[in-house]
């Protein structure tokens, strides 16, 4: 089975085809990817109408691009996938529309698949996959949580962000940085030449014993350090110019330091996870788990405690169309896609927590909020 998945979430416009055929784990055949950093760039952040538009223009040559990698013409593609939710709305309808013209035309099913899921199934795609049951860590722009994951389909969640995520915390330190969109990989280069231990940020519920994450507070404490080494009066605005002030050495030691600070509180909860769990396997997805340090420290901890991790492949890390049509064919294997509504109705669900996909419903069967579902 030939599955081609589109992934329009927020600001990377992905379309990948997998071979979804037999038992095994689904095998990518091609993929294409654009992202729209470079336009975003200029706005300090993602501009949601903008974003829009270029996933618009960008949908079909990139299908065709996948489909030229592959080998293949749109009558080979069995299933449409798309990512269905969450994200941003406008973003999230392009893939959404796009998926159910090509499905309606080639008269093939169209099934929306959660962002998350994606993610939390792209290290299946990599040279060392996990097996089940995990525990998953999903960091990305806007998601912090850790799962246990028994099967595809079958999440339970552990602990999550009670406010920024992970993703969010890099973003806005960056910014405080004067190191622009994205921020994260960018933090984290420029740590590399900074010492972790310059600054002494907070480690959030470091020690609250349950497995929920806080970075909200980080911001705020990068500013003030910012603005004390700026010289800066304390109560003015939060200004990425303050960094101009900054000296190279200055800005490496803040950036490894809030790097620090995010990637202990990940590492300790992580390995909390495990040890609650009595998992001895951990896999790690969503954009920040392309940071280096993060998998350096992870790496070392997991060593000691005898727990195996996982990563998706460093260029699957970030948002793809890989991961969308890995995790339709996935459910198409586990049999989680066989009560399918008869019409292209589509829809999408911005907001949508991956522990509902754990009721035993499947996107095919989750008709709760939609009426016809989502999937044909
Ligand atoms: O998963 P993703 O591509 O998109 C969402 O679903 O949100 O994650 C994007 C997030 C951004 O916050 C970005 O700054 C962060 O992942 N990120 C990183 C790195 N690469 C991407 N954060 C830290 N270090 C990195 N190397
Ligand atoms: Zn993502």
């Amino acid at each position: 089975m030939i599955i081609l998945g589109i992934e329009s979430s927020c600001d990377e416009t992905g379309v990948a085809l997998v071979d979804a055929s037999g038992s095994g784990t689904p095998r990518l055949l091609g993929h294409a990817l654009h992202s729209q950093i470079d336009m975003h760039q200029a706005y300090g952040g993602v501009v949601p109408e903008l974003a829009s538009r270029d996933h618009i223009r960008r949908v079909l040559p990139l299908t065709d691009a996948a489909l030229a990698q592959a080998g293949l013409s749109l009558p080979a593609v069995d299933l449409v996938a798309h990512t269905r939710g969450p994200g941003l709305a406008g973003a999230l309808l392009v893939g959404s529309g796009v998926a159910c013209a090509l499905g309606f035309a080639l008269g093939k099913p169209v099934i929306g698949v959660h962002h998350l899921e994606g993610h939390l199934l792209s290290p299946f795609l990599s040279a060392d996959p996990p097996v089940f049951p995990f525990v998953a860590l999903l960091v990305s722009g806007g998601h912090s949580q850790l799962m246990r994951v028994d099967g595809v389909g079958r999440y339970a969640l552990l602990g999550e962000t009670i406010d920024d995520a992970a993703g969010e915390a890099f973003d806005k330190s960056a910014k405080l940085l004067g190191l622009g969109y994205p921020g994260g990989p960018a933090l984290s280069r420029l740590a590399q030449q900074g010492d972790p231990q310059a600054y002494r940020f907070p480690r959030p519920l470091l020690h609250s014993g349950d497995l929920d994450f806080s970075f909200a507070g980080l911001k705020t404490a990068v500013l003030t350090q910012v603005k004390r080494l700026a010289n800066a009066r304390l109560e003015g605005p939060a200004t990425s110019h303050l960094a101009d002030t900054l000296s190279e050495k200055q800005k490496a030691d803040v950036a490894a330091s809030v790097q620090a600070a995010i990637v202990e509180v990940l590492v300790k909860k992580s390995m909390a996870a495990v040890q609650q769990t009595g998992l001895r396997r951990l896999v790690v997805a969503g954009g920040v788990g392309a940071n280096a340090w993060l998998r350096a420290q992870l790496g070392t901890a997991c060593e000691r405690a005898g727990v195996r991790v996982h990563y998706p492949e460093l260029h699957l890390c970030t948002d793809n169309g890989a991961m969308i049509a890995l995790a339709a064919g996935m459910r198409v294997q586990a049999g989680l896609l066989t009560d399918v509504p008869s019409a292209y109705h589509f829809d999408v669900k911005p907001r949508w927590p991956l522990a509902e996909l754990a009721a035993g419903s499947s996107m095919a069967v989750d008709r709760s909020d939609t009426g016809a579902g989502k999937l044909l």
